[in-house]
């Protein structure tokens, strides 16, 4: 890969050194035109007007995103945030009183707190499988709660936000499928720093978000849905006109792809700017994105672990782009106005975003640094001789 050259595609890279990727990563301009471009036509000729002129455009997002995922433009649905594609999905599951959620103790914290809502309110069991003595869940615990308690959804993030884990999730997509049990992954924090197989990895619903590893715009997401889950007349909650088509006064048509799971009403300019984000992806080839991200990131912890008081706290079988650690007497604070100062961003995370996991490292606070495959090594090193002096 030519990284002079895709920084030069990065206006941000001028200014930062930006190794906050997993919170919100630089758009290179392809994306930024596309945005700007789309809202500067609509400004001039009106929002139906250019939605209706810029429709194969449009479709060209679903192909992407279906290209991504190994999967066909009708399993997609765009969302406004992977928050939102996931709970699209997670409301289409008829839970009923005494159903069992299946899912992990590193699950996204807006999950965790949707499935202990549905809790709440349906009567639904909450299960959460055993981990691994290195980290992640234990794939055996999964089938053994699964054969045990056959729950109406498995749900599984793949990375979740507060560690550099990869979980297992083609081991638990096959278990699920030898058992007919629904599976939503969240692919929020894996979609553009790893390749990504909805038929490998075996799942019904799976949720990405834009801004991230994919260099999208904020405010953008989407969500894939199996064949099987369409095929089961599976809908969101509340499906709207584009959902629904109201055929009689007590009726609606459902309609049979994706879309299904959409709202009529959208940010064209943020889809036309997801589609660029995710073709620039596609065009640089996950295959060769994944290593460049996995070199920074192990190259991080090695030089993370050497400084005094520093703890790495990322735990498993495989790791990925995420990389945590915690400064042992240092305050979140301390870290994040030396790295302000040096004009570097990085991450912090709390104990709310990691309730289960921070509170079992016994921290309540880590540095999240996140590079992308457009960081260098040089940034890396600045970013440490800066952490040095807090340690
Ligand atoms: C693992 C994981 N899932 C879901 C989300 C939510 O994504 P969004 O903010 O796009 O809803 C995040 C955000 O950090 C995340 O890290």
């Amino acid at each position: 890969m030519d990284i002079p050259s895709l920084r030069n595609d990065t206006p941000g890279c001028a200014f930062h050194n930006h190794l906050n990727n997993a919170g919100a990563s630089l758009p290179p301009l392809p994306v930024i035109e596309a945005i700007k471009g789309y809202l500067e036509e609509e400004s001039l000729h009106g929002g139906y007007e250019m939605a209706a002129a810029h429709a194969q455009d449009t479709a060209g997002f679903y192909n992407a995103a279906a290209k991504l995922l190994n999967a066909k433009p009708h399993n997609i649905a765009f969302a406004g945030s992977a928050t939102d594609a996931y709970f699209r999905a997670l409301s289409s599951i008829p839970f009923e009183a005494g159903d069992v959620l299946l899912t992990t103790d590193d699950d996204y914290v807006s999950n965790q707190v949707a499935f202990i809502n549905l809790q709440k309110r349906f009567k639904i069991k909450l299960l959460r499988a055993e981990k691994l003595p290195e980290g992640g869940v234990d794939p055996q615990s999964m089938k053994e709660l699964m054969d045990e308690f056959c729950p109406k959804l498995v749900a599984v993030a793949h990375v979740p936000t507060n560690s550099g884990l990869m979980q297992d999730v083609e081991t638990i997509g096959t278990l699920c499928t030898e058992r007919d049990i629904w599976y939503m992954v969240d692919a929020c924090q894996s979609a553009g720093q790893m390749p990504l197989d909805v038929a490998k990895i075996g799942c019904d619903f799976l949720s990405v978000t834009m801004r991230k590893w994919l260099r999208g715009p904020r405010g953008a997401g989407f969500l894939f849905v199996s064949d099987l889950a369409l095929g089961a007349e599976y809908e969101t909650i509340f499906p709207d006109s584009k959902g629904g088509a109201w055929n009689s006064p007590d009726s609606y048509l459902l309609e049979p792809t994706a879309i299904r799971y959409e709202q009529w009403e959208k940010n064209f300019a943020l889809v036309l700017g997801s589609k660029a984000a995710i073709e620039y992806a596609l065009a640089l080839g996950l295959e060769n994105i994944e290593p460049i991200v996995n070199e920074l990131a192990v190259y991080t912890r090695e030089q993370l672990s050497n400084l005094d008081g520093v703890r790495i706290l990322d735990r498993g079988r495989r790791l990925c782009g995420i990389v945590t650690a915690h400064f042992d007497g240092k305050t979140p604070e301390q870290i994040t106005k030396a790295l302000k100062g040096a004009n570097i961003n990085a991450g912090i995370g709390t104990t709310i975003n990691a309730h289960i996991d921070f509170t079992e490292k016994g921290v309540d606070w880590a540095l999240r640094i996140s590079p992308h495959y457009f960081n260098t090594k040089e940034e890396i090193d600045a970013a440490i001789s800066v952490l040095r002096q807090i340690a």
